[in-house]
């Protein structure tokens, strides 16, 4: 196998590995089933360490790409061939700066609790997937519980236990290259807690903010209590619209931009490494800073280009993210990267918000990586993800009527869906209730509420909800888009 390296780049050697060989996995030039050469060969042939080899080979597990069996080596996933697809989402939307609001977040998130209490309900609304993985948890929690019976009966640093930051920090090194130390990391509840902690520190009532248009809603809620204004720079197949965020940088000296980069919500668009960046050199130009949300990280099916906090050279970038959709969002476990001056503050407002994250919690969170369970869970959840991904995207093709677009998104939980715009979206919505089917509402994604028809769809679903719920929606749509 020819692997060329450049030994003076910036991207560790393991990663250029890592690189080179999921390309030839997903260009087809390594066959499912085939296997890698061994690690001592690979080392010879390339003049690496050993370890090189293995952290690469690492990765690529991690990536979902290659297997390893025990004794014999590792072997190239069947599971990432599907065929070729691509985003059909075609808008022509403007900017966005709110004079309204849209739906409450907080009545949106009560509906899909209760949707979950119904299990006849096939519900693609849900932001996290399906449980799984439960028979080890009993035994993970136990063990959990016994490391840290002694810290528990004080209170604990703000920032978080050192063993879990430290497993996060190096978790972000060998996953994303993002080269951060434990004194870099703070735990928070959830990557909400992180959000809210972020726009506290960067933002003041009366400033304006850069989000994505559609984007997180939880995001948008928060901002609005706080009084900020926000500009909604329209979402594109490649991302936030460059040209327009540049003129708005330049026109309202924005405090802060806020991006999901990777596997968005709800677009599940993934940014080039391009977009990302000329994004970076922007904020540089202006002095802009930005928060990365990175909730969805671990849930791509192919390698993402590395984060926008990889290429911060200036302590611009604040990155957020969470075990809530890699592993559950029950236990309230998030975490952020703050490099530089910004660090120490944003520490000192974790400690006024709630002193500490729950010290079990964080326990737990650093047991499953300890033991090995997280990296199998998340292997295992990527593969059935990947699975019901493309059932999804099937049952869309065979279900849909032509006039209908959608996102295929390369991992994480959502596609989404455009629809003309003419579409009785609230008609839409109630019909499929009406037969059991729910469906995120795409204008709770716009920060005004409006936007254009669409909604978002959770494919981390059994296949049997998939096929029926969307054959009942194909039903639907045909006969209002006739
Ligand atoms: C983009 C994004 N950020 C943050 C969150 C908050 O997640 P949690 O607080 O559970 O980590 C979510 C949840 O849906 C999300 O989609």
């Amino acid at each position: 196998m020819r692997i060329p390296l450049n030994r003076s780049a910036q991207e560790p050697i393991y990663l250029q590995i890592r690189d080179r060989i999921s390309h030839l996995i997903t260009s087809g030039a390594l066959q499912a089933g085939e296997q890698l050469p061994s690690i001592r060969a690979l080392a010879e042939s390339v003049q690496v360490n050993k370890l090189t080899v293995i952290e690469a080979y690492s990765v690529l597990e991690a990536d979902g790409l290659v297997s390893a069996k025990q004794g014999a080596g590792y072997f190239v996933n069947n599971a990432m061939l599907s065929p070729e697809r691509s985003s059909t989402l075609e808008t022509d939307q403007e900017v966005v700066i709110p004079s309204k609001w849209g739906e409450s977040f907080f009545d949106q998130y009560m509906d899909s609790l209760q949707a979950q209490l119904h299990p006849d309900v096939i519900d693609f609304t849900s932001g996290f997937p399906r449980p799984s993985g439960l028979e080890d948890l009993a035994k993970i929690a136990r063990r959990a519980m016994t490391q840290v019976a002694d810290v528990l009966f004080s209170y604990d640093f703000p920032q978080g236990q050192f063993t879990l930051r430290k497993q996060v920090a190096q978790m972000l090194a060998w996953k994303l290259g993002l080269e951060a130390s434990a004194d870099n990391l703070i735990i928070t509840n959830g990557s909400k807690q992180a959000l809210s902690l972020a726009f506290q520190y960067y933002l003041r009532a009366g400033d304006w903010v850069i989000v994505e248009c559609p984007t997180y809603h939880g995001a948008i809620a928060i901002l609005e209590k706080m009084g900020i204004k926000v500009i909604g720079i329209p979402m594109q197949n490649d991302g936030m619209n460059l040209e327009l965020l540049h003129q708005y940088l330049r026109s309202h000296q924005p405090k802060l931009i806020y991006t999901v980069s990777t596997l968005h919500n709800p677009t599940g668009i993934t940014t080039s490494q391009s977009h990302r960046r000329e994004l970076i050199s922007l904020a540089e130009k202006y002095n802009c800073p930005i928060l990365e949300d990175n909730a969805y990280e671990g849930l791509n099916f192919e390698p993402a280009p590395a984060p926008l906090k990889v290429l911060d050279r200036s302590d611009l970038v604040t990155y957020i993210g969470t075990f809530s959709k890699s592993l559950m969002p029950g236990l309230r476990v998030g975490y952020m990267v703050s490099t530089g001056k910004h660090y120490q503050a944003l520490v000192e407002l974790k400690l006024l918000h709630d002193l500490h994250v729950s010290t079990v919690t964080q326990a737990i969170a650093s047991e499953y990586i300890a033991s090995g369970h997280y990296r199998r869970h998340l292997n295992h959840l990527r593969t059935i993800n990947h699975q019901r991904h493309d059932r999804m995207l099937q049952a869309m093709e065979q279900h849909f009527p032509s006039s209908v677009r959608w996102t295929v998104p390369n991992g994480g939980l959502f596609i989404w869906v455009q629809l003309p715009n003419h579409t009785p979206m609230q008609i839409v919505g109630q019909e499929a209730a009406a037969q059991q089917v729910l469906i995120g509402r795409g204008k709770l994604f716009f920060p005004d509420g409006q936007g254009y028809p669409a909604f978002r769809l959770n494919f981390s679903q059994s296949l049997e909800d998939i096929d029926r719920g969307i054959a009942i929606l194909g039903n639907i749509l045909k006969q209002h888009l006739a």
